[in-house]
């Protein structure tokens, strides 16, 4: 038999966050927690389906005009006009001048491939893959690996956590943009910055908008966990809404991953706002062809479901409700864990457990802290001490703020 055609490939190691999720599911120990998932769960540990979305999958599977044709390529109109309103808003001045398309991805990861994919083909030339692409340091890991897979070859950081203050690098953020090549893509986060739980304020969104906009500078937003963060659409998307009434051209990838609870339904949406009608109507068109060749056109279940809430005013209310609910459960675990590590005198501050917001906290535990307390102590997280909030309960929360302690005091 003659060596496989595939022998010479290389064995690619597992994605980190899949990896501890394997490792703590074939833990026996009973004391075990995950704060390492990148998904909501409740306080008794477990996913939540949310109600709206249980009720509004029985009025689809009982809907008999319903069926299993195809999507247009682009994805459900209805979901993706919704979609994009939800990011800019009612009144967004974008929409009523009919400057806003939109393509529906498979999750805010599709968004985000389809966008890099335009981007490369047509964005500062033609073909240019020398378009520096900036992602924040830290990110989420795949930010780099999407833009590097649609062909970009110069993908670089900029600064955003400050490390010894346990808060956003401001000067350092402005400072690379001051210097970033004019026409450079900049990725940012949306709102509960992944994975550091810290965004700029207001005050330093428009800082940075003003050098963006003197630099020329390309805004790609990544809108993961709108309303996740503070429990309200708005204040969540306020960053968006207002680079948009400055009068940027930006790309907005938003997932409905974590603020439907709909992982793996794959729903995400990229908003796209141009100049003018005739501009976007072109980016579409070339999007279009992107998708065709990538997924053809796009599942619809879940989109089905996120459309028929956001389009009806009674289920867009249940929804908010949801996501307080998930929103209000996140920032309980975040004063209990805060609270608990003061009262036991843990070195350090922990008032960043309690500024930070979204799903994730970045604990300032280093790598050895954390080998501690994955080996030791049964609680997995990420190796950069990012911790999933959500993976706290009422029932382990003096189990882990203990061992946080244990780990804080023991090993430097
Ligand atoms: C910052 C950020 N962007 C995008 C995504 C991707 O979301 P989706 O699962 O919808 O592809 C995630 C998911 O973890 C994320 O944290």
């Amino acid at each position: 038999m003659a060596a496989s055609i595939f022998a010479a490939v290389p064995l690619s190691p597992p994605v980190a966050v899949f990896k501890l999720t394997a490792d703590f599911r074939e833990d026996s120990d009973s004391r075990k927690v995950n704060l390492g998932v990148g998904a909501y769960r409740t306080d008794e540990g477990q996913p939540w389906v949310l109600p709206v979305v249980k009720k509004v999958e029985q009025m689809i599977a009982s809907d008999n005009s319903l069926n299993h044709e195809y999507l247009p390529i682009l994805g459900l109109p209805e979901f993706r006009a919704n979609a994009s309103r939800i990011a800019l808003g009612d009144d967004s001045p974008a929409i009523k001048e009919n400057r806003v398309g939109s393509v529906q991805s498979l999750g805010g990861t599709g968004a985000l491939r389809i966008g890099a994919e335009f981007l490369r083909r047509w964005y500062n030339g033609n073909n240019n893959t020398a378009t520096p692409i900036y992602v924040s340091a830290p990110s989420w890991e795949n930010h780099n690996s999407v833009f590097m897979d649609a062909g970009f070859k110069d993908i670089r950081t900029y600064h955003y956590w400050d490390a010894a203050k346990r808060g956003l690098d401001l000067q350092g953020l402005l400072g690379d943009m001051e210097h970033a090549p004019e026409f450079s893509i900049f990725i940012l986060h949306a709102c509960a910055h992944n994975p550091t739980g810290t965004d700029p304020t207001p005050e330093q969104w428009k800082q940075i908008a003003t050098v963006m906009k003197r630099r020329s500078l390309f805004p790609f937003f990544d809108s993961a966990y709108q309303g996740f963060a503070s429990g309200s659409l708005e204040k969540d998307a306020w960053a968006v809404r207002y680079f948009v009434s400055e009068g940027f051209e930006l790309f907005c990838a938003q997932s409905f991953s974590k603020n439907f609870g709909l992982y793996n339904e794959r729903v995400g949406n990229l908003t796209v706002v141009g100049k003018d009608a005739d501009n976007v109507q072109r980016v579409l068109s070339q999007m279009e062809k992107i998708v065709r060749t990538t997924w053809s056109n796009p599942p619809s279940q879940g989109a089905r479901i996120v459309a028929t809430t956001l389009s009806s005013p009674q289920l867009f209310d249940e929804w908010k409700g949801n996501v307080k609910t998930m929103a209000d459960r996140v920032l309980l675990m975040r004063s209990e864990l805060r609270s608990r590590l003061e009262a036991l005198g843990t070195p350090g501050t922990w008032n960043h457990i309690t500024e930070q917001i979204g799903m994730f906290s970045f604990t300032g535990l280093n790598p050895k802290q954390v080998e501690y307390m994955v080996k030791e102590k049964h609680i997995y997280l990420m190796a950069s001490g990012r911790i999933n909030m959500c993976g706290l309960t009422t029932k382990n929360l003096d189990y882990v703020a203990k061992s946080i302690h244990e780990a804080v005091t023991k090993i430097q």
